[in-house]
């Protein structure tokens, strides 16, 4: 086990700035999430890691040692990737057995059957022991991938993006697997994707990176409702953030064509009293606004004009006059397409940000 610090590491490939100096530091037994889009310098990061690529700039140390000078097998880290990496005309066990047999290890026929026994029941694939893994569904292949890599029991464990090959009803099924595999095994793991579900339901912290920087690093909670960025806010959550440009008059702000009017909070004046220019970027979460049949007192009157069932929650999708905006709404108000209904705007919830850096005012 081992906690690891990354610092000032920046890679590029010609003219691509793949990792941007980047520092983060993952504590020991932590779930660590890398949250980005595609292109965004995951993968290279964790290779950097790995050791498979040389970083231009820039330390990685585990436990306090620079590890920059160590070749992959010497670092000790488990690599799981995203496309199955097995032996196919192998069976279960012998891509189980295949880390423990390398030359720079020395086990007995025992020790070695006794820990592939283990890590297989673990994972719920002792069942398939003998079989080929041809023959494995994706869920169950990926398992055997997990598998190898407990086998060694890493100083740290490298996952990139290892679910994201599976469909939806097995990827949840996994996630929580992940979960319980991190918990009972107590090591480090550092995890990639682009699933911000994944990041927020896994992660004990989560890194946002976006073109090789690192926009943030919080919890998920902080990152969902303390998002530094306007990047940061939109990239999490699903149904995304409403974001509006808004005019600052005195104390309130104008959107579109001025139809919606907000009154700003007191902790929002406040924060504005040192910012010079006249417009931000006005965010709220769908969740975050209340809507309703009847009319209401401070709220506006908007059409519905289109609604998504997701099960639990309807998604509506409103207009006031020129502005659109998302909201959720119970499924039992049964509100249909074409309605006229009252959207109450939370302004103890709403983002404020710097309409020029995206940067987080409030
Ligand atoms: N070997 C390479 N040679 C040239 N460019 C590369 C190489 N590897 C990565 N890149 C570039 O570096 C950037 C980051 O790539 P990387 O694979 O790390 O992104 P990623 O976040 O893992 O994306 P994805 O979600 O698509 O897997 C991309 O612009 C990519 O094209
Ligand atoms: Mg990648």
């Amino acid at each position: 086990m081992a906690d690891v610090k990354i610092v000032s590491l920046t890679k590029t490939f010609g003219d691509v700035v793949a990792v941007d100096d980047m520092s983060i530091e993952i504590k020991d037994r932590e779930f660590f999430v890398l949250l980005g889009p595609t292109g965004a310098g995951k993968t290279t990061t964790l290779r950097l890691v790995a050791g498979l690529e040389k970083q231009d700039k820039g330390d990685i140390l585990f436990d306090g040692r620079p590890i920059n000078d160590l070749t992959p097998a010497v670092r000790d880290v488990a690599f799981v990737f995203q496309y199955y990496t097995l032996y196919p005309h192998y069976t279960v066990r012998q891509n189980l057995e295949f880390p423990l047999k390398s030359r720079m290890r020395s086990f007995t026929r025992q020790e070695i059957d006794k820990k592939v026994e283990e890590v297989a029941k673990t994972l719920h694939i002792d069942h398939l022991i003998d079989r080929a893994t041809v023959n494995l569904s994706g869920g169950e292949m990926q398992r055997v991938a997990l598998g190898r890599a407990m086998v060694r029991t890493p100083k740290v464990f490298l996952m990139d993006e290892p679910l994201s090959n599976l469909d939806a009803k097995l990827r949840e099924e996994m996630r929580s697997e992940i979960s319980r595999l991190h918990f009972d095994l107590g090591s480090t793991f550092f995890y990639v994707t682009h699933d911000q579900v994944e990041a927020m339901t896994m992660g004990d912290r989560v890194a946002v990176l976006n073109d090789g920087r690192i926009l943030q690093v919080g919890t998920p909670d902080e990152i969902y409702n303390r998002p530094k960025e306007v990047f940061v806010a939109k990239f999490v959550g699903s149904p995304a953030i409403n974001l509006h440009d808004a005019r600052i008059k005195a104390d309130t702000l104008l959107i579109g064509k001025d139809e919606l009017v907000l009154t700003l909070t007191g902790p929002q004046k406040k924060a504005l009293k040192g910012y010079k220019k006249d417009t931000v970027t006005f965010g709220i979460r769908p969740e975050d606004i209340e809507v309703r049949r009847e009319k209401r007192e401070k709220a506006f009157r908007c059409k519905v004009y289109f609604t998504q069932s997701m099960g639990a929650e309807d998604i509506l999708n409103l207009k006031v006059d020129s502005v659109t905006c998302r909201a959720l709404a119970a499924p039992r108000l049964l509100i249909k397409l074409g309605e006229s209904v009252s959207a109450s705007f939370d302004m103890n919830r709403a983002h404020l940000f710097d309409s020029e850096t995206s940067e987080c005012i409030l």
